[in-house]
């Protein structure tokens, strides 16, 4: 595996390898079996993998834990190595961001003000424009990521179609811990008590997704997942159930809901903020 960190020796390297198809998988690094699952997914479909692991600044808020966020570039090495990556790419800021940048991509669409954006108003900028420039640099037949990221994914599968970009954005399911708690480098902030508690989530949101294959209307499904976080003493951000594609909340009329749907969580325990979803995709419960 290469270690490439400016984007000049990345474009070389690719250019060397011309003919390959490229997969890519974008990360913020200190990697888990979530994001080593997308570079199984990458080596299954094209030739090459691609990693790129920055911590991208433009993402965090003001009062969010960029300076905190864990890293450890060796450890990531060791793990995309076994895992049979091809590149590692870890650039520095003024890589993905040259001195003087004035060029920013603007999502219009509403899905950037809907369920995260709510708390994180600037996140998914960020998140677009980092994406953009490593789609640009790299030119990935495709590029991978998690459902986990639920409105990521819907973010970046519109910027892609929308820009031309051409890269086909495949979805990857979510990695779960033994107990059920989704996998998430933030996970390391938890402390034991606050780790038991979150289990909550994924417990409430798979008894959610049997409740709405019985039928039962999506309002008393999501309270139900709500009071079930708040008992375990979380703080609960918010509880949607959407359309998967536009974010847009589903009105079932009080019905009960037979189509796709994300239904998707976001709460803190103690001063972690997680997210976690189940979805119904093409009829399938995922
Ligand atoms: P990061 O949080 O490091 O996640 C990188 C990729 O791993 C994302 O596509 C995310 O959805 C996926 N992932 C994380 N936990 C997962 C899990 N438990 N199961 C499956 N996939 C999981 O998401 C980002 O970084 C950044 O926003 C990024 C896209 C790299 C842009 O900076």
């Amino acid at each position: 595996m290469k270690i490439i960190r400016c984007a000049d020796e990345l474009r070389r390297e690719l250019k060397a390898q011309a003919g390959k198809s490229v997969g890519l998988v974008p990360t913020m690094g200190f990697l888990h079996a979530g994001h080593i699952s997308l570079v199984n997914a990458s080596r299954e479909n094209t030739d090459l993998t691609v990693v790129s692991v920055f911590v991208n600044p433009t993402q965090f808020g003001p009062n969010e834990d960029f300076d905190s966020y864990p890293r450890d570039e060796a450890r990531d090495a060791e793990l995309l190595r076994a895992a049979g990556a091809d590149i590692m790419f870890v650039p520095t800021v003024s890589e993905m961001y040259p001195e003087g940048n004035s060029t920013d991509i603007v999502l219009t669409s509403g899905i950037k003000t809907k369920l995260c954006a709510k708390t994180r108003p600037t996140h998914f900028d960020g998140v677009t424009n980092v994406v953009a420039r490593l789609l640009c640099l790299v030119k990935p037949d495709k590029a991978f990521f998690g459902r986990k990221d639920a409105q990521q994914l819907a973010i970046i599968t519109r910027l892609t179609r929308d820009m031309l970009i051409g890269t086909q954005i495949v979805g990857c399911p979510i990695v779960r811990e033994r107990d059920g708690l989704a996998m998430s480098s933030r996970n390391t902030y938890l402390s034991e008590s606050e780790r038991a508690s979150a289990l909550s989530i994924s417990r409430s949101i798979k008894k959610a997704a049997e409740n709405i294959e019985k039928g039962k209307a999506l309002a008393s499904v999501r309270d139900g997942v709500s009071a079930e976080i708040s008992a375990s003493g979380g703080r609960v951000d918010y509880v949607e159930i959407v359309d998967p594609g536009t974010l847009e909340e589903i009105d079932d009329g009080g019905m009960g809901f037979s189509g796709d749907y994300l239904l998707a969580v976001a709460a803190y325990f103690g001063k972690t903020r997680l997210i976690d979803n189940i979805a119904r995709i093409d009829g399938k419960c995922i």
